[in-house]
């Protein structure tokens, strides 16, 4: 515990209960602190951190508020939870909190138009018993469209409809790996998959993704010769976090390369309608249309429609979506019908409407968190992304961790680098999304200014090197 909260200690004597609890949960939310993990008695952990009692005592009652310890008499104290049931904060001045930690935004206007349609349609349903395995063949004909709009013909009986794309990623993962095999993934990448990994004790093999230079072919090669992973995941369209999409010719090599290796690969699309400079159906070639039949392809409602809809998709061969189809009841049952039928409502012509609109609002989001930053924080340098909803921010020095700490206590939720690599570090980096309206992002910069300038010892004059934009 001393060892991790080092940082915090070095950094420590200008701190307080606050900035020591605010520890505490990164690495819980890290997952460096797993649930159950008991905690040094407070007198052993003041000894340790060279502080007083009384601070170590109110860091623990913050924690226990916030449900993320518990504590019995006799027993001491242990990790409790992620801190999930805390209500949201108010700080003073009535400022509330800035979730910065999420690159999710609200529904797509138009959502409650679907709805009564959806209640319309229902009613043709009502007699079935609604257990639906696959998903409704009406938002299987609709995706199955729009496959085939962006130059991946694709029949309906080639697409399953799930519960997000975290639980295709899983039902994909529990089909192709097991415990102790090895995957292939990007690094920085989607911090979910990454626990999918753990939780399936999996052992993820990084390739390192530049924030300039994209993917390392090569080194994909490499990794895929000398570490023969049951399967890669790659997110090559707006990936989570650098944004970064991964050109025609880089796609054509990489698929090309799994395919002659036989390694099947799980590509998520989760943020490959959120294009701001061409239109989402004329991009980039699909990576399946390139890669072969041990490529499967995961979709989600989440950044384009909604995440309160709980939907997703995976596009693959009929041979492996029945193996993954008969492999899900070991999961759930199928996904809902409701929602089902407020996605297919929301993916008509007036659907696509509203998309086009929130790719240029988006647009617009992304152009002024730039902005922010480059007044507010010009020694912070990133590549300027062409879609998906996040920047992926270079720190001027390695104090992401001692960032995203000191910025809930500005009011700014963040998710620090570390969240996003195999084993931790990323230390110089932090992902900012811009799901948020503009007023709120630029306060959220104004307060990350604060919080960085009160951690950094450097004021935030502009760097050296240049920026990379
Ligand atoms: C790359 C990626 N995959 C999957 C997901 C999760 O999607 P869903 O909400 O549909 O489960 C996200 C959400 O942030 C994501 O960024």
């Amino acid at each position: 515990m001393a060892i991790l909260l080092g940082e915090w200690r070095r950094h420590g004597s200008r701190q307080g209960a606050a900035d020591l609890a605010a520890a505490v949960e990164l690495h819980v939310l890290d997952g460096q602190l797993p649930i159950g993990t008991r905690l040094p008695a407070e007198r052993e952990l003041a000894t340790a951190l060279g502080v007083s009692r009384t601070l170590i005592g109110a860091a623990l009652d913050r924690l226990r508020e916030d449900g993320l310890v518990a504590s019995r008499q006799g027993a001491g104290s242990w990790v409790a939870g992620t801190g999930t049931r805390r209500a949201e904060p108010e700080l003073a001045g009535g400022n509330a909190l800035i979730d910065l930690a999420k690159a999710a935004p609200p529904a797509l206007p138009g959502m409650t138009a679907a709805v009564d349609a959806a209640r319309q349609d229902l009613s043709a349903y009502l007699s079935g018993n609604g257990y639906i395995t696959g998903g409704l063949p009406v938002l299987r004909e609709r995706l199955a469209e729009r496959y085939t709009a962006r130059g991946l013909p694709t029949t309906p009986d080639q697409v399953i409809v799930v519960n997000g794309a975290y639980s295709a990623f899983v039902l994909c993962l529990r089909m192709l790996a097991g415990p102790g095999d090895r995957v292939l993934v990007e690094q920085p990448t989607y911090p979910n998959a990454l626990d999918a990994l753990r939780a399936a004790h999996a052992q993820p093999v990084p390739v390192a993704l530049d924030p300039v230079g994209g993917w390392d072919l090569a080194g994909f090669e490499a990794a895929v010769r000398q570490a023969a992973p049951r399967f890669g995941y790659l997110v090559v369209d707006f990936q989570n976090p650098t944004g970064l999409r991964l050109d025609a010719a880089g796609r054509e090599r990489l698929a090309g390369m799994l395919t002659r290796s036989h390694t099947p690969v799980v590509v998520d699309e989760s943020l490959v309608e959120l294009d701001y400079e061409g239109d989402p159906v004329h991009g980039p070639p699909p990576f399946a249309a390139l890669g072969g039949e041990l490529t499967l392809t995961v979709g989600s409602a989440a950044k384009t429609y909604w995440g309160g809809l709980r939907l997703g998709w995976i596009r693959g061969s009929t041979e492996l979506l029945d193996r993954l189809l008969s492999s899900r009841y070991a999961i759930d049952l199928g996904p809902p019908v409701f929602d089902q039928l407020v996605l297919a409502s929301m993916m008509e012509p007036a659907g696509y409407e509203a998309l086009a609109k929130r790719r240029h609002d988006f647009r617009g989001q992304r152009d002024a968190l730039v902005a922010a930053l480059r007044t507010h924080c010009p020694n912070w340098t990133f590549v300027v992304p062409s879609g998906g909803l996040s920047l992926w921010c270079k720190l001027p020095e390695a104090m992401s961790t001692r960032l995203a700490v000191s910025a809930a206590n500005h009011g700014v939720q963040l998710a620090p680098g570390s969240r996003f690599g195999v084993h931790g570090g990323l230390e110089r980096w932090i992902r900012l999304p811009f799901g948020l309206p503009s007023g709120q992002l630029e306060d959220a910069v104004r307060r990350l200014a604060a919080a960085s300038a009160s951690i950094s010892g450097c004021a935030n004059v502009p760097a050296v090197d240049v920026a990379v934009t």
